[in-house]
């Protein structure tokens, strides 16, 4: 009888260990260690694939006798993917999904699958048959190349994609397909690991691509582990707000591509939507005349993106005010809070501030710091900013305004929207003379210097 053997691994990096550890010494991350068992098959020497013939072994090239097949990619149909993807899919290529529950991952892959005129073989280890087909009649497209398969075993799952011979597999998620191999449950780090490992192989010798669906943590990690990330040649995350229509994925790794681009999508009654052209639809248009909204000339990625930046501030009631930020970091509040009040002298240590990015975008651009500046100081003083101007520089610490990434592009797309006025790092004045556009260019160089020009 075989022994249950068992490991612990991290949850954080997936390092493995025969003890428990209360540090793990590959990540530096503490108490992550977790049981489980790994009861491998008792015949070691077997090919692992059930069923599976011997694998060539691969032999030692001269790196000149290499042919590149990277060149050519399967196209996707969606122009947002194609982007995030550096230009389609590349063959041989294991490509990792990732998002949050209920953000629209399956949507995205069946919608994908449906829109190809090439032989896709879908596989769900998640929802029945008859829940992807509600989903595609929902999704509203017939295609006769798309196949579905329910099945989690994953020796199983390469066996017949072997046979069928798509040319592009997806799966439904990693979390819930497991090897046969081992003994611990689905979802766990060693299965995740290995199942991933069986994949990969897969994909590298018969030059399928394989997109694999993970789910994340709370934290906001691929679940489980870290290593997935090191498995696969590209990354993506899908996120959004549940509560709100936009979904943005974006490249994390890509070995194929550059890492800045982002894709954007609405989520409607027929599936996931591209969205061309975002800044038109996150900024609300009737908002004249209200103090506390500003528009921030902001960079998504690569993608000049105008979006609304909204701040309520207003006497604390409490001892002590409160802070709230959707789509901002809030530490980042803080320190704009403190430089307001330590160089303006602007009293928010007794106000409350919630701040607020429209449409559920979650901004990490330095540069919407002058438009988020712009907003706490338009709610404190009730003096409303007009709607034709925007806001593109980063605050430093003492109040000046540092220079922004890519201004010309900004103006650019501020210009192409029609706001009349777009301030800028003093840093940028040369594109003042530049200028060709009817969007008019002011710079500023401190804090003070938007005082006295708007809320004088
Ligand atoms: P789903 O793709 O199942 O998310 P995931 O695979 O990431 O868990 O879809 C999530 C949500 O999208 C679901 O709550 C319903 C919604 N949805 C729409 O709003 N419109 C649609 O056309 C579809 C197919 C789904
Ligand atoms: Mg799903």
């Amino acid at each position: 009888m075989a022994k249950v053997r068992t490991a612990f691994f991290c949850k954080n990096c997936g390092a493995e260990s025969a003890k428990w550890l209360g540090k793990c010494p590959a990540c530096g991350e503490w108490n992550t260690y977790v049981e489980e068992v790994i009861e491998k098959s008792s015949a070691t020497g077997v090919p692992k694939m059930a069923g599976d013939q011997p694998r060539q072994k691969p032999q030692i090239k001269n790196l000149t006798e290499v042919t590149v097949l990277t060149s050519f990619r399967i196209r996707t149909g969606d122009g947002e993917l194609d982007r995030v993807l550096g230009g389609g899919i590349v063959p041989g290529s294991l490509i990792l999904v990732g998002g949050q529950p209920g953000i629209g991952k399956s949507t995205l892959l069946l919608q994908f699958a449906l829109k190809q005129k090439r032989k896709i073989l879908y596989v769900s280890g998640e929802e029945s048959e008859e829940q992807i087909k509600l989903r595609a009649d929902r999704v509203g497209i017939q295609n006769d190349q798309c196949f579905v398969y329910t099945e989690t075993n994953v020796a199983t799952i390469l066996h017949e994609a072997a046979r069928l011979q798509p040319e592009v597999m997806i799966i439904d998620s990693i979390q819930t397909i497991t090897t046969p191999y081992i003994d611990s449950t689905s979802g766990s780090i060693s299965q995740v690991r290995e199942c991933a490992g069986e994949l990969q192989r897969f994909a590298k010798e018969s030059n399928i691509p394989v997109i694999i669906i993970g789910h994340i943590t709370k934290e906001g990690g691929i679940a489980g582990p870290k290593l997935l990330e090191h498995i696969v040649d590209v990354v993506l995350q899908f996120e959004g707000d549940q509560h709100y229509a936009y979904r943005i994925i974006r490249t994390l790794k890509n070995r194929f591509g550059s890492t800045d681009e982002i894709g954007i999508y609405a989520m409607d009654m027929q599936g996931l939507r591209e969205v061309s052209n975002p800044s038109e639809l996150l900024i609300s248009p009737n908002a004249d005349n209200l103090s506390g909204s500003t528009i921030a000339a902001s960079l998504e990625g690569l993608r000049p993106l105008l979006i609304e930046t909204q701040a309520l501030v207003s006497p604390s009631v409490y001892g002590t005010a409160q802070r709230s930020a959707t789509g901002f970091d809030l530490r980042r509040l803080s320190m704009l809070l403190a430089v307001l009040e330590k160089r303006c002298g602007l009293p928010f240590g007794q106000h409350d501030v919630f701040l607020n990015i429209a449409g559920g975008i979650r901004v990490s651009d330095p540069a919407i710091d002058l438009a988020v500046v712009s907003a706490l100081i338009s709610s404190i003083e009730n003096i409303p900013v007009a709607r034709n101007i925007c806001f593109a520089g980063e605050v430093g610490l003492s109040g000046e305004i540092r220079p922004a990434s890519r201004v010309e592009q900004r103006i650019a797309e501020a210009a192409r929207l029609g706001f009349t006025t777009i301030y800028i790092p003093e840093f940028k004045s040369e594109m003042v003379k530049l200028n060709q556009s009817k969007t008019e260019i002011k710079t500023l160089s401190k804090i003070d210097d938007l005082l006295r020009e708007i809320f004088a």
